[in-house]
């Protein structure tokens, strides 16, 4: 499938994980149906949204906050905390908005393997504790992996908060860690619509915590944070949630075969599976920058990880087969 970006240029976007399915069509359904009610505010939306999101996560509805993407639910989470932490290589976003905060982020390195490279005994030693709120991705980006269960226990009963973004949940393997239940008040967990929902243009997500830990955040969001157009989008999908289980089992199926293809090119020291909607590969030395071109020049996107901090690593989202046939062409120099 080709996808169209918003000035209008016809490329191949596997840089940034979007769906490669299009919207749901029962969103869009929603979005239409809702237009005559564009010069109202959305008076109720937040509340009929959050009553279904609530469903879809079985969770009580007292235990969600629906918030304009990640940045507002860091944002807002922040007000709990004195300072950040999160892992490296990690999503750039959590030490953008904890720097935007005003308050210190700490780095915790991943090793060779991609999991934690420090015990949580050694971050206790380096004053993780009280004040503290740790952001991780499960699975992670870019590394696409899931940390080691038993770490992520540990420091949840060190650092004061633990933030889960489960932003890639619908496309792993090992269930939800809703599916425990909110069994602290030191869990927060957010769930976006802009993955498995294929609903990225409306930059919505749900953070997920205790009825008490919500009370408290719910103040910090803005009056109607969320427009009437996102949020009867948001509607439609909860509605008819089938669209996230197709995704899910189309990813699941490519992705494999993504990785297949990449390693037969030869264009690629090593390709990695992943439990997100993309996969990782690594170019032979020097190599990189005329790999990058010959895309560029097919008209093809897929992101550089320098910026997450796996400098040598290429993120390439799972795509249509057109899209994967059009990358294996400009990979091979095929026309
Ligand atoms: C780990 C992680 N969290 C959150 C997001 C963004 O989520 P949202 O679009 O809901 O803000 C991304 C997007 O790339 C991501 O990689």
């Amino acid at each position: 499938m080709r996808v169209v970006d918003r000035i209008g240029t016809d490329e191949i976007l596997l840089d940034w994980n979007e769906s490669p399915l299009g919207p749901p069509e029962s969103a869009v359904n929603r979005v239409i149906a809702g237009a005559a009610a564009l010069h109202r505010y959305p008076r109720g939306l937040l509340a009929e949204v959050t009553e279904l999101a609530a469903g879809y996560l079985r969770v009580d509805s007292r235990q969600i906050l629906l918030t304009a993407g990640i940045d507002e639910a860091v944002d807002i989470a922040l007000s709990l905390a004195r300072r950040g932490w999160g892992v490296q290589p990690g999503f750039d976003g959590y030490p953008d908005r904890v720097a935007a905060s005003g308050k210190p982020y700490h780095a915790i390195q991943l090793g060779t393997d991609w999991q934690p490279s420090r015990s949580v005994a050694g971050l206790r030693a380096d004053g993780l504790g009280a004040g503290d709120m740790v952001f991780l991705a499960q699975p992670g980006n870019p590394t696409g992996n899931l940390l080691d269960p038993a770490w992520i226990r540990e420091l949840r009963d060190t650092a004061e908060y633990v933030l889960i973004d489960e932003t890639y949940q619908d496309f792993a393997a090992p269930p939800s860690i809703l599916e425990q239940g909110i069994d602290s008040e030191r869990l927060l967990v957010y769930r976006s619509f802009s993955k498995g929902m294929g609903l990225a243009g409306i930059r919505i997500g749900c953070l997920v915590a205790g009825a008490t830990v919500i009370t408290r955040l719910e103040p910090m969001r803005r009056f109607m944070p969320i427009d009437a157009v996102s949020l009867n989008a948001a509607a439609g999908v909860l509605e008819d949630p089938g669209y996230v289980k197709n995704l899910g089992e189309y990813i699941r199926h490519a992705r494999p075969e993504l990785v297949s293809m990449l390693r037969a090119t030869g264009a690629f020291a090593e390709v990695r599976d992943t439990e997100a909607n993309f996969v990782l590969a690594r170019p032979r030395p020097g190599t990189a920058e005329r790999i990058l071109g010959a895309l560029a020049a097919g008209g093809i996107r897929i992101k550089a990880c320098e910026v997450l901090g796996l400098p040598g690593w290429f993120r390439i989202s799972v795509g249509s087969h057109g899209d994967h046939q059009q990358l294996v062409k400009s990979l091979t120099g095929g026309s």
